[in-house]
């Protein structure tokens, strides 16, 4: 499979399909966020320890989120490293007299490299700002899920980051769901139209979803986290008591 091409789409198809299921779940796990604040918890903490504690004690604590990150990890480079290889092996297959730019393809088809690495750049400055908390530029505190994500929402520049990312993963996706349905042989003439709509709509939603979290933080929609969770992340910043 890894030696041929079209095993090679394959692999890169199916290595997409896995991080746009993930993509979805990531997505409806925020949206418990637009819960609001909650009398003392707020449903996106209790979601998030949920998440950890799944299994408990068969499964050890964090197990399965452990586990999806192996898996996503493992999924991503795989698929990079796959991309880069079948774009290598095009290149030295293409006669010189080919034309480099192929007519008719939309622009999200010939952004791909270009969404594609900003999306990665976008993944690595995430990770290090909600998941391992290193880019602390707005007050963030582990577990504390809603305060993190209230805090870093008030300021502009921030949303303004999310809502680009947000810009290149639509790009990125809705070109990828046509492509790995032809790669995984489900096109057909009668069944394109529609599935050119299944990307656009699926691509529509999933950006729709991520979107709304920080814009409903922005415009004050979703109000403060409860009080011992502000203190609290304020304290680490060593802004409060
Ligand atoms: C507005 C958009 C987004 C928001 C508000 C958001 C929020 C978050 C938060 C709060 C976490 C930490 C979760 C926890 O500690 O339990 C997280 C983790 C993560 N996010 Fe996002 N996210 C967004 C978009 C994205 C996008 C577009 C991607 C991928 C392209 C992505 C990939 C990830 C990954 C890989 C993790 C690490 C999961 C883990 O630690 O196991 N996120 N996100």
């Amino acid at each position: 499979m890894w030696r041929s091409t079209i095993g090679k789409k394959t692999i890169v198809a199916v290595t997409g399909t896995i991080l746009i299921a993930y993509l979805v779940l990531h997505m409806v796990g925020n949206l418990n966020s637009l819960f609001g604040p909650g009398g003392g918890e707020p449903r996106i903490d209790w979601y998030a320890e949920w998440l950890r504690t799944f299994g408990e004690p068969l499964i050890p604590y964090a197990g399965v989120v452990w586990a999806v990150r192996a898996i996503l990890l493992g999924a991503i480079v795989v698929h990079i490293v796959a991309v880069v290889q079948l774009r290598t092996r095009n290149r030295a297959a293409r006669p010189a007299e080919f034309p480099a730019r192929r007519i008719g393809r939309s622009w999200e088809a010939r952004l791909m490299m270009v969404s594609g690495v900003l999306l990665v750049a976008f993944i690595v400055f995430h990770l290090l700002q909600f998941t391992t908390l290193t880019i602390d530029v707005t007050p963030l505190e582990a577990g504390a899920l809603y305060a993190n994500l209230y805090n870093a929402f008030q300021e502009w520049y921030l949303v303004a980051i999310y809502l680009a990312a947000l810009v290149f993963l639509g790009s990125h996706l809705r070109h990828a769901v046509w492509s790995l349905c032809q790669t995984l042989g489900l096109d057909s003439p009668e069944r394109n139209a529609g599935i050119r709509m299944g990307a656009n709509v699926l691509t529509l939603v999933i950006v729709l979803g991520f979107a709304l979290v920080p814009i409903l933080f922005f415009t004050g929609a979703l109000g403060e986290p409860p009080a011992d969770e502000l203190s609290a992340s304020l304290t680490t910043l060593g802004g409060g008591s």
